[in-house]
């Protein structure tokens, strides 16, 4: 399967940045469509500009739209908030559940993303689901132990290797500048794919992103690592060109492998 290269705006433009940016990915994807071979390309912005990126990245510029987060609920009294269907009506096709930062700032648990989860498959979203470590975790050895443990309270029902995607973002590695070493990636990759077969029929297909500082200058050679089926991108996703050469970077990789098969 392609790799996917997920930028997650987070909270981090206004309406016009959104706009040149979504204008800039579209053109550079036109200018070099082959990309698109080897990569499917995600942006994820504010709820609040999905509508205005979706008029720039409509279904013809190859690029998906998703949403950062979704309710809880369905379409009601719920202010505030925005619902799985209200996405699917504006255009995504992914959400983004369970992110570090909604689990920090929003005191977000594994049952509650759950049912997220469950919201987001019924309206036939595509999930991301990010799992990932503290730095203090990490240093008591229990890296692995956390991230099991979340992996163990998703919500498969009703997901298929399409349907979900892993990220591993370790929470020490994000907007840091600090990334984790290939060996940990690899290691904690491959402990993730361990567990989503010994779940699933189809563990071995579902893609397991990176995500953590990925930057051009690391993207290929942790894109390269056995089980990286992609990366979930912050800052270097606000970028026009920052993006793409990471969409190239895993172009590349796809077109190497392809070639050795
Ligand atoms: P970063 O963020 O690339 O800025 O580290 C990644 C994320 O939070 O998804």
């Amino acid at each position: 399967m392609s790799k996917l290269i997920a930028g997650n705006w987070k909270m981090s433009c206004f309406g016009a940045d959104a706009i040149d940016l979504a204008e800039g990915i579209r053109d550079a994807v036109a200018a070099n469509d082959e990309i698109l071979d080897g990569a499917d390309l995600l942006v994820c912005p504010p709820y609040l500009y999905i509508g205005i990126v979706q008029t720039v990245l409509g279904p013809e510029s190859g690029v998906f739209v998703g949403g950062q987060d979704c309710a809880l609920s369905e379409n009601g009294a719920h202010t505030g908030d925005i619902s799985a269907e209200m996405l699917v009506d504006a255009g995504c096709n992914y959400v983004i559940l369970g992110h570090s930062e909604r689990r920090q700032n929003h005191k977000e648990s594994d049952a509650l993303i759950a049912k997220k989860t469950a919201r987001a498959y019924a309206e036939g979203l595509n999930v991301i689901l990010c799992v990932g470590e503290t730095e203090a975790q990490r240093d008591a050895g229990k890296a692995e132990e956390v991230v099991g443990a979340q992996i163990d309270a998703a919500d498969f029902d009703g997901a298929d290797y399409d349907k979900i995607t892993i990220a591993y973002e370790p929470v020490w590695a994000i907007g840091t500048g600090k990334t984790a070493s290939p060996d940990d990636v690899k290691a904690m990759h491959g402990f993730i794919r361990g567990k989503l077969q010994e779940k699933l029929a189809y563990g071995a297909e579902i893609r397991i992103l990176y995500g953590g500082s990925v930057k051009p200058d690391n993207a290929e050679s942790l894109l390269s690592l056995p089980n990286v089926g992609g990366a979930l991108i912050g800052g270097a996703s606000l970028n026009a060109e920052s993006f793409m050469a990471i969409a190239k970077a895993a172009h590349k990789i796809e077109e190497q492998e392809y070639a050795a098969e």
